[in-house]
């Protein structure tokens, strides 16, 4: 599958095939992935609370959903908003705590983290269908959806996946449609990430995580109009924020701009889907 609808190549198939073909660490793709899931629906009942103890933790999601807040704008009453992972729900909660009111469904392939959402939903007397399912095969029409957000996901995979998990964003994203995600960048680790890099990919001859180098984003987003980038997370702000809240928000306005968005920790970016 692709996003320009053209026959799927011979990567691509090996990519979205269910056969028992050996990927990485011994196991298929199909193992693979919901080992992901399975890994997630363990930590599931303590993976808010695992994410908020940290002084660093709670300054970044500040900073991040502020900026997606920003990138998202206004929906529009009747769009269909989907986040895939949804995981507890933290994005979709955030938003309605801002006062969003536009369709919501939450998707994610681990039971567990599913619980968690739907329990959340209910305590809060909220209506927040979520769904099952993966991100390679969306189990959503084509051209469907008006708004995809897609957060602290894309790490969890080497980065020769995510021409597929983006390509399935496409197809069920409404031409003019907005994706939200968010990518780690590899020139937060300095030197390193470059170690690293290498490391994984000439010594290991693999990628257990996927990180964002700069000239990655026009490859990887060829096919959709790029709209905004915007570097989260400046290593320092944290602990900036305990002693001056104002002028810690203030400099972390500084990862708008090139270079230093590619030394955050992630780059959040806003991608449009072509009208035509
Ligand atoms: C780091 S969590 C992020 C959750 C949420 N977006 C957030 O910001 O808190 C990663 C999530 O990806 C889900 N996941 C892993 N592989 C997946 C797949 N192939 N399809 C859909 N969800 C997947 C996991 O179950 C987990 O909930």
């Amino acid at each position: 599958m692709t996003a320009r609808g053209a026959e799927p190549d011979e990567h691509e198939q090996y990519l979205m095939s269910d056969t028992p073909d050996k990927t990485w660490d011994g196991k298929s793709n199909e193992e693979w992935r919901k080992d992901v899931g399975d890994n997630y629906t363990l930590e599931a009942q303590t993976y808010d609370e695992r994410r908020s103890v940290h002084l660093n933790a709670r300054f970044f999601f500040e900073i991040s959903y502020g900026v997606l807040d920003e990138l998202l704008g206004d929906v529009p009453e009747g769009a269909v908003h989907v986040d895939m992972p949804v995981g507890t729900g933290r994005f979709l909660f955030h938003l309605r705590d801002k006062g969003r009111t536009h369709d919501m469904l939450g998707v994610d392939i681990s039971p567990g983290m599913l619980k968690v959402c739907r329990d959340r939903a209910r305590e809060r007397n909220e209506r927040l269908p979520v769904m099952f399912g993966d991100a390679f095969k969306l189990c959503l029409a084509d051209n469907s959806i008006d708004v995809l957000s897609s957060l602290r996901f894309f790490h969890l995979f080497p980065v020769r996946y995510w021409d597929a998990i983006l390509a399935e964003m496409f197809r069920v994203l409404k031409p003019g449609g907005i994706l939200l995600v968010d990518l780690r960048n590899l020139f937060r680790f300095g030197a390193w990430g470059i170690l690293k890099e290498f490391r994984d990919r000439w010594v290991h001859k693999d990628q257990p995580h996927g990180f964002l180098t700069p000239t990655r984003l026009g490859s990887l987003f060829a096919d959709w109009e790029l709209e905004k980038t915007v570097g989260v997370g400046l290593d320092g702000l944290p602990h900036l924020s305990a002693l001056s809240p104002s002028l810690a928000h203030r400099l972390s306005r500084l990862g708008r701009y090139r270079p230093i968005k590619y030394v955050t920790k992630e780059i959040v970016i806003k991608a449009r889907k072509p009208a035509s």
